[in-house]
């Protein structure tokens, strides 16, 4: 063995890699983390929705029979709109061509008050023309979904938006409407059924 490989043997020997011991997390900070963690726990689990709305968000429920009281507790028919329409005939009211006819300008919306409640009151399958464009699509029902009052308001704001200027529906005669079709137990056929009507 040469002087040199000797060397280096002993150098080895004497001087090993240094090696990554074991150096545990200190007690002290597993146990302030531990200590924050049932902390944590324990506060959230202390913290009910009776607690009082100081500690946040300050309005009580009785605020908001309050505010709606205020504003003479009136259905807002945009906000049911843009909760049951939207999807379909759009914000704009110009529906998707081809697909969901619009509202804005229709002979539909805009003919006799009569006409929009019981599209909306039923539904309608099969052909429907509108603004010279025929659908074949599916409009749902929404006589189980909405209350005269809010029908009222979803038919007034549709009458009185996109540019349509034709006039408000009031309460009454969505009630009398949903009576005379109360027969009607299934979407009005298209144009076969409706177009009488107009
Ligand atoms: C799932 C999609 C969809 C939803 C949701 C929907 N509609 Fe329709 N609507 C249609 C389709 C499709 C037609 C055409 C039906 C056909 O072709 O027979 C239509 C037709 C109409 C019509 C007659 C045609 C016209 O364009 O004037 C009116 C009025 C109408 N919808 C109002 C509403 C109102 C108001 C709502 C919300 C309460 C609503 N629709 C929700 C799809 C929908």
């Amino acid at each position: 063995m040469s002087d040199r490989s000797k060397q280096n043997q002993a150098q080895q020997r004497e001087q090993p890699e240094p090696y990554e011991g074991n150096r545990p997390v200190p007690w002290l900070v597993i146990l302030i983390v531990s200590a924050l963690f049932i902390w944590a726990v324990g506060y959230i689990w202390t913290t009910h929705q009776s607690n009082p709305p100081a500690y946040g968000d300050r309005r009580t429920a009785q605020d908001f029979k309050v505010a709606a009281a205020s504003t003479g507790g009136a259905v807002d028919g945009a906000q049911i709109y843009a909760a049951q329409c939207v999807a379909c005939h759009q914000a704009s009211g110009q529906g998707l061509p081809g697909v969901f006819p619009p509202l804005a300008g229709s002979e539909w919306v805009n003919g006799k008050a009569a006409l929009a409640i019981r599209i909306v009151l039923h539904g309608v399958t099969g052909t429907l023309t509108v603004k010279g464009t025929q659908y074949n699509g599916m409009m749902p029902m929404f006589k189980d979904k909405l209350n005269d009052a809010q029908m009222a308001a979803l038919i007034s704001h549709i009458r009185t938006n996109f540019g349509n200027s034709a006039g408000p529906v009031d309460e009454a005669t969505v009630a009398a409407e949903r009576e005379a079709t109360a027969d009607q137990a299934a979407p009005w056929n298209g144009d076969a059924d409706l177009a009488a009507m107009k």
